[in-house]
């Protein structure tokens, strides 16, 4: 495939609230109120004034995605998006709000200025989704949209684990050899 997306993505292992990247991506719920995992993590190393801004929000539907400011985050931006609950869809609908999570967080990300994103794995802890499909859906849906948009310049896969980067890195390399 077209590897112009792919040049600029990369996978690390790490914690996201530590990201140095323009904006910094939420695993949130339809709420936005705050939860546990990823977004517990990201509104306590953000501080209070995050959650006040999400309350303005009034909530977020599964595959949208919504803008805060990072506040105490190192990061500018935290794009808020929803993905699935894997077992309550059928795997391709999933596969499709989750892709649709991906993309639309990274276009929000764009309009508002940022031109770096990290990304955890949406919707491969609490929502259930394995951990290796999920991989594939977020490579192949981030590396169609940074062909087509050119204004990101850097997607940073945060994998909290060594496998989950392994499982992002493999599906890098297998989308390289289309
Ligand atoms: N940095 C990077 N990744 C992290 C971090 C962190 N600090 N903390 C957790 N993760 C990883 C998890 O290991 C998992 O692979 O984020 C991934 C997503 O897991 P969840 O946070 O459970 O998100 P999700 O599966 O999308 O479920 C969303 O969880 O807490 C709630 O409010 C949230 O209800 C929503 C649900």
């Amino acid at each position: 495939m077209n590897t112009a997306g792919l040049s600029r993505m990369e996978v690390v292992e790490g914690d996201i609230t530590a990201e140095t990247t323009d904006a910094i991506v939420n695993a949130a719920n339809e709420t936005l109120l705050g939860g546990g995992g990823v977004d517990g993590a990201i509104h306590r190393a953000a501080g209070p004034g995050l959650l006040e801004a999400c309350r303005e929000l009034d909530g977020c539907l599964p595959g949208q995605a919504k803008v805060t400011g990072g506040f105490e985050l190192a990061a500018r931006w935290v794009v808020h998006t929803v993905g699935p609950i894997y077992d309550a869809l059928s795997p391709e609908d999933a596969d499709r709000l989750l892709g649709a999570a991906y993309v639309n967080a990274l276009l929000a990300a764009a309009e508002a200025g940022a031109r770096s994103v990290s990304f955890p794995a949406i919707s491969t802890g609490a929502y259930g989704f394995p951990q290796d499909r999920a991989a594939r859906v977020a490579v192949l849906s981030v590396a169609r949209a940074l062909e087509m948009d050119d204004r990101i310049e850097l997607v940073r896969f945060v994998c909290f684990s060594p496998e989950q980067a392994q499982l992002h890195q493999a599906a890098m390399d297998a989308l390289r050899k289309l």
